[in-house]
C-alpha cells in the first residue's frame, strides 16, 4: 500500500519537487499551503509529469481549525513533511515577530495535530543556518551551534528544539534535515522556484540578471580569505534534496531509525565560491552576466559546506547532480518562466 504523506508548504520551491519525488517513489501526497510565497502552478506541472492530481488545501497552518480539516479528510496520513515557513533572512531581521509567529505557531499546530491523529513520521525542513558563523568546514551534525545570525535562523534552532522536546515521550519519530544551499530546477523545465517575494539567493539572482529582470548583480565581498576572495557555499540540486525526503520517510516507515529524532546534513559536501558559480553559469549557458564586485553583505559566513556522510550511510542518499546541472536547469526554468510572462 502507498503511504499517504502530508506535505506542508507543498506549492513552494522544495515542497513541489518533493511531492513529485514522493509520487514517483511509491507514496501518495496531500498538500497544504497558504500560498503566502507561492502559487498553485506547480500542481499542474505535477499532474502533467505524473498523471496524478493531488488533494490541495489552501490554508494557513497558523489556523488550527482549517489545518485540522485536512486530518479529518485524510485520517490515514502516515507521515508529514513540514516545509511551510517564511524564509527571507533580511525580512526576518525587520519583522522578527512575523517570523516567530508564522514559523513557530505553524510548527506547533502541525505537531499537535500529528500527535492527535497518530502520525508516525515527521520530517522537518531545517537549515545549515542553525550552525551560525562556523570557523571550520566541512560541518557534520555534531558541530556545535553558534548564535543564530537572524530571527529566521533562530526559528530553525527553536523549531528543532520544539520537535525534539515534544516527541521525546511519544511514538512518533522525526528527522531534522539541515539543507545547505538548494538551487536548480526540475530537468523537465516545468517546475522550479517561483516565489511571490523577489528571490535573494545567488542562483535565482544570477538567472534573473541574465534574463534582464535585473540590470546587474553584485558579488557580495571579494576580500574574504578564500581562493578567489568570494564566499564559499555548498550548492545542492533541488531534485537531489527532494529525494532525501522520500528516503528519510522510508527510513522511519521501515523501522530502521532507532533514535527518536535523527539529524542529517544535506549538501553536496563541496564548497564553491560565488565567482565559481558565475563562471559555471557563463560557461554552461554561454550567456555573459553583468555583475559588479561589491562590499560584503552583513551577516554572511565566509565559508560553509557539509559533511553528509551520515545521510549516505543511513539513508542511502547520494547527490547526483553537479553544479553544471544546477545552473543549466535553473536557466531553462528562468527562460520558460519569462516566456510564460511570469515576473
Ligand atoms: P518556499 O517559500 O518556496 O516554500 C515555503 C512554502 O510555505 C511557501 O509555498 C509558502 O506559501 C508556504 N507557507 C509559509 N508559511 C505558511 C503557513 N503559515 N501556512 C501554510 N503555508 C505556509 O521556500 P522553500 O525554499 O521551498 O523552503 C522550504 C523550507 O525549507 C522552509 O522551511 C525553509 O525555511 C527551508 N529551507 C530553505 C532553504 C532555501 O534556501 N530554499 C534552505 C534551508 C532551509
Ligand atoms: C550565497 C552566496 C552571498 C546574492 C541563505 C540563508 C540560509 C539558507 C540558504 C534557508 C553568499 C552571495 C548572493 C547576490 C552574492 N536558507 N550572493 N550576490 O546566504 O548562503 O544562505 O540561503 O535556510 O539560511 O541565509 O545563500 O544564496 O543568499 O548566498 O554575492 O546577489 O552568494 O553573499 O556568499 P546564503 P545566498
Amino acid at each position: 500500500m502507498r503511504p499517504k504523506v502530508l506535505v506542508t508548504g507543498g506549492t513552494g520551491y522544495i515542497g513541489s519537487h518533493t511531492i513529485l519525488d514522493l509520487l514517483e517513489n511509491g507514496c501518495d501526497a496531500v498538500c497544504i499551503d497558504s500560498c503566502i510565497n507561492s502559487d498553485t502552478s506547480c500542481l499542474k506541472a505535477i499532474k502533467e509529469l505524473t498523471g496524478t492530481e493531488i488533494p490541495f488545501y489552501k490554508a494557513d497552518l497558523c489556523d488550527l481549525k482549517a489545518t485540522e480539516q485536512v486530518f479529518r479528510d485524510h485520517p490515514d496520513i502516515a507521515g508529514i513533511i513540514h516545509f511551510a515557513a517564511l524564509k527571507a533572512v533580511g525580512e526576518s531581521v525587520e519583522k522578527p515577530l512575523l517570523y516567530f509567529r508564522n514559523n513557530l505557531e505553524s510548527l506547533i499546530n502541525i505537531l499537535d495535530l500529528s500527535l492527535r491523529y497518530g502520525v508516525k513520521a515527521f520530517i522537518f525542513s531545517s537549515s545549515c543556518t542553525v550552525y551560525g558563523d562556523v570557523t571550520h568546514s566541512p560541518v557534520d551534525e555534531n558541530t556545535p551551534w553558534q548564535e543564530a545570525a537572524s530571527p529566521y535562523g533562530r526559528t530553525k534552532q527553536i523549531g528543532e528544539q520544539i520537535i525534539t522536546d515534544t516527541l521525546r515521550h511519544t511514538d512518533m519519530k522525526s528527522i531534522l534535515l539541515r539543507y545547505f544551499n538548494p538551487a536548480g530546477a526540475h530537468p523537465s523545465g516545468k517546475m522550479g522556484e517561483s516565489p511571490i517575494n523577489p528571490p535573494q539567493n545567488l542562483v535565482p539572482v544570477i538567472t534573473e540578471t541574465a534574463i534582464g529582470k535585473r540590470k546587474s548583480m553584485t558579488v557580495f565581498g571579494t576580500d574574504y580569505p578564500t581562493r578567489d576572495g568570494s564566499c564559499i557555499r555548498d550548492y545542492i540540486h533541488v531534485c537531489d534534496l527532494a529525494h532525501a525526503h522520500t528516503l528519510a520517510l522510508k527510513y522511519i516507515f521501515e523501522g530502521r531509525q532507532d533514535e527518536q529524532t535523527g539529524i542529517f546534513n544535506l549538501g553536496i559536501g563541496n564548497g564553491l565560491t560565488v565567482l565559481e558559480i558565475i563562471e559555471a553559469f557563463q560557461r554552461v549557458t554561454g550567456v555573459s552576466l553583468s555583475y559588479i564586485l561589491g562590499d560584503r553583505r552583513p551577516g554572511d559566513v565566509m565559508a560553509i559546506y557539509s559533511d553528509h556522510t551520515k545521510a549516505g550511510r543511513l539513508l542511502g542518499w547520494e547527490p547526483k547532480m553537479t553544479i553544471d546541472d544546477i545552473v543549466s536547469t535553473a536557466w531553462t526554468w528562468e527562460k520558460n518562466r519569462s516566456a510564460a510572462g511570469k515576473s
